[in-house]
């Protein structure tokens, strides 16, 4: 049995150009792993909340010293982070927005970044503490940014994925999607087949 963590973070949820990305390489995946198990997580539906100083808090404080309002949170936490560890592959549906990350991924990132839970800190730098797996990144953008310095996603998802341990980080890119409509259905039609690659 297989198990695939489907992450999406379009404000528009089923509707986004990300997430029909995402859902495109899932049937596919489907097809091919009769024995599955697909978790969907939409952070637009369900966000995690923005982390506070009283949220960070409780991820710091020892367990048998958590009030109830703690353990509340690290349990949380702790939800998100089963279903990385769950996982044996990860599907993010990415689009931009501003110039970055949606702002409800950063919220995520800031409950499953847990120390001496999924990282900790060596001698040489922290050490990430999940299993390595894959990642497939489904970047959708209005305008076209890719290898340039206004592509903040790129490198931020990437690393922060490593920072947890998790090294195989696989990117499709459909930009340009507000450059016009043959610009649009060119660039869909080109992840749509590179998906198509990567899935199987
Ligand atoms: C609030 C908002 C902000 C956006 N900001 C950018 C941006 O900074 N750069 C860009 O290329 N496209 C931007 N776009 C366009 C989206 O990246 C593009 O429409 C993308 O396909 C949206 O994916 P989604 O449908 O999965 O949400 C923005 C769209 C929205 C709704």
């Amino acid at each position: 049995m297989k198990t695939l963590l489907q992450l999406n973070t379009s404000l528009f949820s089923e509707q986004g150009q990300s997430t029909r990305l995402a859902q495109r390489f899932v049937e596919i995946w489907r097809t091919l792993n009769s024995e599955n198990s697909v978790i969907v997580r939409d952070l637009a539906k369900d966000p995690a909340p923005h982390l506070t100083a009283e949220r960070f808090q409780a991820f710091l404080a020892p367990a048998e010293e958590r009030s109830t309002e703690q353990q509340a949170v690290v349990a949380y936490s702790d939800g998100l982070i089963d279903e990385l560890r769950r996982a044996d592959v990860i599907v993010l549906g990415l689009p931009m927005y501003n110039f970055g990350v949606p702002s409800t991924l950063k919220a995520y990132f800031d409950h499953v970044a847990r120390v001496d839970v999924t990282f900790r800190y060596a001698e040489n730098g922290p050490v990430g503490l999940l299993a390595d797996k894959p990642v497939y990144v489904l970047a959708t953008r209005g305008g076209a940014y890719r290898g340039t310095s206004k592509d903040t996603q790129t490198l931020y998802v990437q690393d922060f994925f490593n920072f947890l341990g998790i090294s195989d980080i696989r990117f499709v890119y459909a930009e340009g999607l507000n450059l016009g409509p043959e610009r649009q259905h060119a660039s869909l039609a080109e992840a749509e087949a590179q998906i198509g690659r990567l899935a199987a």
